[in-house]
């Protein structure tokens, strides 16, 4: 098989579908159909590959594309491939990470081939999406010549590829919005009490001073890995310091009370594997952290 004579289509001319067509085409691939629900979306792809037509019904990118990438939000994928009338020498792609290859069964049942590829990425915006994808690791669920073929999509991208079963699709995207989403929420959180001081700092110049601290961590994480990067007051077990902490939460911050001690009595086990907390202040931590309602 020689995948870059293949001809690819994209549907839904988003942060994913823009990244990955152009990355692809930069790359030697063929990319020759576009739709999107509006014009200029779909427009703004064609315009940065060459050879790239503009479609104006999803259909039109079944009839000029062997390789049909959905790229629409992970609402419309089922919708999007239900309206299309799919020739058995079609192989059809999802890029969600949530969605197992159930939601492509209108394709299936009408002969093509069906699979997902998911970035394990976080794409922000287009330009953080074709700068993020190169390297990214990636999940793909597919049979026969079709996994072939996105593992080679995955090499073309100097990516890792790991293997999933549709099965295991919700539990890995949970997995994702903890290790992503949730992290900017957390520093969002972070950023807010900030404004809570008694002269508030205006949240760039919070979001500066909190970055460092949050790439020291990264840095941690990369070269120290689970459970040795955990620093702070549960691994020290500084029973005083979190007390004197849900103090000043109950009085500026109420409503992160209860977050801050689910986190915190998550983060016990962790503070003991480190081995720096014993077993009686981990008790300790527990009765300080417990939920009182
Ligand atoms: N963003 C991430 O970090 C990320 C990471 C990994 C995987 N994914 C997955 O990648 C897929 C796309 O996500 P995204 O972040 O690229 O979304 P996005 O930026 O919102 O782009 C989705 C695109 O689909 C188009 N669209 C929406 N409904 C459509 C329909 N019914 N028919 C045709 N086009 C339609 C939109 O249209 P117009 O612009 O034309 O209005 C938009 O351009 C999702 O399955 C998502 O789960 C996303």
């Amino acid at each position: 098989m020689n995948e870059k004579q293949i001809k690819l289509g994209f549907i839904g001319a988003g942060r994913v579908g823009t990244a990955l067509a152009t990355t692809l085409a930069t790359r030697g691939y063929r990319i020759t159909a576009v739709a999107s629900r509006s014009h200029t979306s779909a427009a703004r792809l064609a315009g940065m590959i060459n050879g790239c037509h503009i479609c104006t019904t999803l259909q039109q990118v079944a009839e000029n594309a062997d390789v049909i990438f959905i790229t629409t939000p992970d609402d419309s994928i089922a919708t999007v491939a239900a309206s299309i009338a799919w020739q058995p020498h079609h192989w059809v792609i999802h890029c969600s990470g949530t969605h197992s290859l159930a939601v492509l069964a209108a394709a299936r049942e009408k002969g093509a081939m069906v699979g997902s590829l998911h970035p394990l990425q976080s794409f922000a915006d287009v330009a953080q999406a074709q700068a993020n994808l190169p390297g990214s690791f990636f999940a793909i669920e597919a049979e026969g010549i079709l996994f072939a073929f996105l593992k080679a999509i995955v090499s073309t991208l100097d990516g890792t590829s790991i293997v999933l079963q549709g099965r295991d699709k919700v539990l890995y995207h949970i997995a994702a919005v903890f290790a992503c989403n949730y992290v900017v929420t957390l520093i969002k959180l972070a950023v807010d009490l900030w404004q809570s001081f008694a002269e508030p700092v205006e949240p760039t110049q919070a979001m500066a001073a909190l970055t460092p601290l949050l790439n020291g961590m990264i840095n941690n994480i990369n070269t120290l890995g689970l459970p040795h990067a955990l620093t702070g007051p549960i691994s020290r077990g500084d029973k005083e310091t979190i007390s004197k902490h849900l103090r000043a939460l109950e009085e500026h911050a109420p409503t992160l009370v209860e977050l801050y001690k689910e986190l915190g009595r998550q983060t016990i086990p962790i503070a003991l594997a480190k081995g720096k907390l014993d077993n009686i202040t981990a008790m300790k931590l527990y009765d300080l952290l417990a939920n009182k309602e």
